[in-house]
């Protein structure tokens, strides 16, 4: 095996944060050190002096080539694990797609088939259920046995993805059986679909519509009727993409009593705002997901929850498409811009960021960012942590390099930054994966296929 060690560094873990010399044997972390105790040398040796060495990120929450609205998410497996790699991420949780009609085996089988052989970092998934039946009901503890063992399910898009409370009851009974874990994209599609038919029949056809019909309370509603849900069901529950301060009181008020309820939010709800789209016209476009981004005055909440734990794991929900031939398959008509916005590259950076503006601490940022996701989806200690016997995904990070982000030195494969023209402090160096230099000395170093399929045990949380 060739040995790799990193000298001088301050490793930064949710537990704690040390001046240490760190040894890689192979693909493994074998030793951490006071610095002077390794006295032997490695075939590689990394100076971290100044710098921090952190664990490799976890981005629980990404949509690679992803069907939506008559296109693809803009990133393949390829070009968006590389994405990831140079902004310190070194394992992504992406999501296969049940179709309606269709098994959650030729789902599985689909994503499988994308993404062998193409990724720069380690993957792994879960299942959207699209199609609730005894059927995909059964499927379910197969897939649990193949190290898929979470599964997505929608109140929202009606017709596509949309499943009734029955189905989401019987989804959560199947759940609470066989312990998987339920996601919900938590928002009352039927109702959000009555007002975007409306706003669309008044002429209201700019994207920035698409904000104001998503109302909050359609997301705090349909994150209370999941918490009930799952209640009756004996289902542990994890609400993906919360935005709205009305549904964090949900999930608060679940918490505070006890439940298994847990939930993420993005960078997005964090750094931007509906300010971002006040202006008519199409630049809103750049903007649209689900759940949409809400007035600023919901940050102070959300940071609030990210400190008190009530939210528990920032992901990406990364799910790009291009501002010129995709976003604006919606001109004239607000519901036809495809949903989802870039930013698996950025996630890291922006969390660091937060920690420099006093919203985090360092350590916190590392919890939220790498050592509870991967608890969280039954990866950890393999992922999420740097200690003896994990996988040697290390970010050698500098805190004091400064950066622009844009569309122009991005590596993402979409035409525009959501955060064009932003000055961030901190920045990915050096990227390990699995003991590889996958990304340093400004150079992406990594190869398509270096990245291997993970199958994850269940979640590590369950009471
Ligand atoms: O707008 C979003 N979030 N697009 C991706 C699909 C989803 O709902 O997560
Ligand atoms: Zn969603
Ligand atoms: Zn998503």
């Amino acid at each position: 095996m060739t040995t790799l060690a990193i000298r001088g560094g301050t490793v930064i873990t949710a537990a704690e944060e040390v001046v240490a010399d760190v040894l890689v044997d192979g693909e493994k972390v074998v030793a951490l050190a006071a610095p002077g105790v390794l006295t032997l040398t490695a075939d590689t040796e990394l100076d971290a002096t100044g710098r921090y060495v952190i664990p490799g990120g976890v981005d629980a929450h990404t949509h690679m080539e992803m069907p939506f609205g008559g296109t693809y998410a803009s990133d393949t497996f390829e070009t968006g694990t590389r994405a990831a790699a140079w902004g310190g991420t070194t394992t992504i949780i992406d999501f296969p797609i049940q179709q309606v009609g269709g098994s959650l085996r030729e789902g599985l089988d689909a994503w499988h088939e994308k993404a062998a052989g193409n990724c720069a970092i380690d993957y792994a998934f879960h299942m959207i259920l699209a199609d609730v039946n005894d059927s995909s009901l059964k499927e379910m503890e197969a897939l649990i046995g193949e190290g898929v063992t979470s599964f997505k399910l929608f109140m929202a898009y009606p017709g596509v993805f949309y499943s009734d409370d029955g189905r989401i009851l019987r989804a959560m009974q199947r759940a609470g059986e066989t312990g998987g874990l339920i996601m919900m994209h938590a928002e009352n599609g039927i109702a959000i679909d009555v007002l975007a038919q409306q706003a669309v029949e008044r002429g209201n056809t700019d994207p920035r519509h698409h904000f104001a019909v998503r109302h909050a309370l359609l997301e705090a509603e349909a994150t209370h009727r999941a918490i009930q849900l799952s209640r009756v069901a004996g289902s542990p529950l994890y609400v993906v993409h919360l935005s709205a301060h009305q549904a964090l009181a949900e999930i608060a008020s679940a918490r505070e009593a006890g439940d298994n309820v847990f939930a993420e939010t993005c960078p997005q709800y964090l750094f931007l705002s509906t300010d971002e789209v006040d202006e008519p016209g199409f630049e809103a476009a750049k903007y649209v997901c689900s759940t949409p981004l809400r007035p600023r005055e919901h940050q102070a909440e959300l940071w609030r929850g990210l400190r008190n734990d009530d939210l528990s794991v920032i992901s990406t929900d990364h799910c790009p498409f291009c501002f010129k031939g995709q976003k604006d398959l919606g001109i004239g008509d607000f519901t036809k811009v495809p949903n989802g916005l870039p930013g698996v590259e950025s996630r890291m950076d922006l969390l660091h960021q937060a920690v420099v503006d006093g919203h985090l601490t360092r350590r916190r940022w590392i919890e939220l960012a790498c050592a509870t996701p991967a608890r969280m989806f039954g990866l950890y200690p393999r992922k999420g942590t740097i200690a003896p016997g994990s996988d040697a995904d290390i970010v050698i990070y500098d805190p004091t390099a400064e950066q622009t982000h844009s569309a122009d030195t991005h590596h993402m494969a979409v035409d525009y930054s959501v955060y064009e023209g932003r000055t961030t402090t901190g920045r990915a160096e050096t990227v390990l994966s699995r003991g590889t230099v996958v990304v340093g000395g400004g150079e992406y170093l990594g190869t398509k296929g270096h990245g291997s399929f993970l199958r994850r045990d269940t979640c590590q949380y369950l009471r």
